[in-house]
């Protein structure tokens, strides 16, 4: 049985994104493997230091995480902040993660890009708790989106490190886990190339979205003035949109707007339309559960509760071996 862990931060509700990227295969995955899926609370403070609702933030996404069919007997569904060992792992960790390494990161960079006004120590260490959250339950898989792939690499490299230093053969080496060939980054409606809850409103598309909601921000979804050349690349923002439509529409309907974009008879509106409507039928049954999970705190609260004590026997065992590998001893 493999080990799986898997995380998403609570700074927004849970996109089509991070649905793909992450979630998808989980209810398979639950059923063959030791599944670890945490919300990483934590890590939002890298990006939100003062959280307006950090706990409903926390409560929303746990929410959907079991509206997306995680099952709490069967993985291991916790906060990261419910399992401070993480913290302690993190701290020995940071001591063998070289600041050279961390300064080329390219999510690091990219924040130095995007809040040159918080470029904070936790940003800088990002991968070290990432690597830290995989290693403590010692997972070897790791279900993630193509934009987590170099932290996975710099997770691999510690973890090669670790074992190298205090030589021995303890943590396995993490891979990305996704049951397709390549790792998914599904685009934003606003032409990006993935699909982003801090980019702004209209990139994303949630699982909470009303149908009201969705077609709105499909309609508005970025084109262009029509396909001009067929053989020429698509804009990014059709290639989006062809891109959304191959993941929630139905051969026939992909093969009617490709060839009508080659015959150079397509209507975006309607690409849009369909393309919307498919998104409703795809996200209705996520919406009534959210909707019905999120008020059932008594519930939230005890598969938090359940959830936080069935990670702790991974993370307390392995806390200690690795202060015994170290070398600390209590008198
Ligand atoms: P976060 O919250 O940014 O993203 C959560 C997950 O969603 C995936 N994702 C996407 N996948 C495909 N297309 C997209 N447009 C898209 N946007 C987001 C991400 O790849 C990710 O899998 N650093 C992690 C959180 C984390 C973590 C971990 C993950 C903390 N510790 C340990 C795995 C293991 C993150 O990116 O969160």
């Amino acid at each position: 049985m493999e080990i799986v862990a898997s995380g998403i931060r609570p700074t927004g509700n849970l996109h089509l994104g991070n649905y793909f990227g992450a979630l998808q295969n989980f209810v398979k995955m639950q059923e063959e493997n030791h599944c670890f899926f945490f919300i990483a609370d934590y890590h939002s403070l890298t990006t939100h230091p003062t959280p307006g609702d950090l706990h409903g933030n926390v409560k929303n996404v746990l929410a959907e995480f079991l509206a997306s069919g995680l099952d709490p007997e069967k993985a291991t569904i916790y906060v990261q902040s419910d399992l401070p060992e993480t913290a302690e792992l993190y701290l020995l960790l940071n001591m063998n993660a070289y600041i050279g390494e961390l300064e080329r990161c390219t999510s690091f960079k990219e924040k130095i890009r995007t809040q040159p006004q918080n470029v904070n120590a936790g940003l800088l260490t990002y991968p070290t708790l990432m690597a830290a959250d995989i290693i403590i339950h010692k997972a070897n898989k790791v279900p993630v989106g193509k934009d987590q792939e170099q932290h996975l690499e710099m997770t691999r490299t510690f973890v090669n490190r670790f074992n190298r230093i205090y030589k021995v053969d303890y943590f396995p080496e993490p891979v990305a886990y996704n049951f397709g060939e390549t790792l998914i980054k599904i685009p934003g409606l606003d032409g990006s190339l993935k699909m982003s809850k801090s980019a702004n409103e209209v990139s994303a598309i949630f699982l909470a979205d009303s149908p009201d909601v969705i077609r709105k921000k499909v309609m508005r979804a970025v084109t262009d003035s029509g396909p001009v050349d067929p053989n020429k690349p698509r804009s990014q923002g059709v290639e989006n949109l062809f891109s959304l439509l191959s993941y929630f529409s139905d051969p026939q309907t992909n093969t009617h707007f490709n060839e009508s974009y080659l015959a150079g008879t397509i209507r975006y509106g309607d690409l849009k339309k369909q393309l919307a409507e498919d998104i409703i039928r795809f996200t209705a049954p996520f919406r009534e559960k959210i909707i019905a999970l999120t008020s059932d705190n008594e519930y939230l609260k005890k598969v938090a509760a359940l959830g936080a004590e069935k990670a702790r026997v991974s993370a307390r065992k392995t806390v200690r071996e690795v202060r015994e590998i170290i070398g600390f001893k209590s008198f």
